[in-house]
């Protein structure tokens, strides 16, 4: 069975939700899913897997998390060329530029950055959550 990681951040666990949501979806598609804390992954971990999500509120102005994704993701620069990478995560009041530029950032490391980033709303909802499980169950199929 195929494992993929998940790795994410999340303050007050809005993006924990969309990372589980996702699991859920990776399970009901075939796959193994990994989810875990940015503070608990290792960059070098993602060598390992061909297909890994990312999630990471917008924080700062319109930026990533800065003490722990931030370096997280500029860890990884060298290891994603070829890797299929899928973003995700919620926002608050803003219009979703920092996914945005975080799509953009990845696709400048080479990475195959599926679809444009999941970005949802503060909590998901039920619409949210089954946004995220639709995602999972893409990836269990790459
Ligand atoms: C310090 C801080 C900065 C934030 N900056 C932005 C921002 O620039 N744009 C935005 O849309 N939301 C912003 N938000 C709102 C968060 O993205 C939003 O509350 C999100 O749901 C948090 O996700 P989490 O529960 O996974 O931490 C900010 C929140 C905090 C606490």
């Amino acid at each position: 069975m195929k494992n993929i990681l998940v790795v994410y951040w999340s303050g007050t666990g809005n993006t924990e939700k969309m990372a589980n949501f996702i699991g859920q979806g990776i399970s009901s598609g075939g796959a193994n899913p990994i989810v875990e804390s940015v503070s608990n992954v290792d960059a070098n971990e993602i060598d390992k897997f061909e297909v890994i999500a990312l999630g990471c509120p917008s924080m700062g102005n319109e930026v990533l998390e800065e003490s722990e994704m931030e370096p997280f993701v500029e860890s990884i620069a060298q290891k994603v060329n070829g890797k299929k990478v899928a973003l995700f995560g919620s926002y608050g009041w803003g219009d979703g530029q920092w996914m945005r530029d975080w799509v953009d950032r990845m696709e400048s490391y080479g990475a195959d950055v599926i679809e444009n980033g999941l970005t949802i709303n503060n909590e998901p909802d039920k619409d949210g959550e089954e946004e995220c499980i639709t995602l999972g169950k893409e990836l269990a199929k790459i």
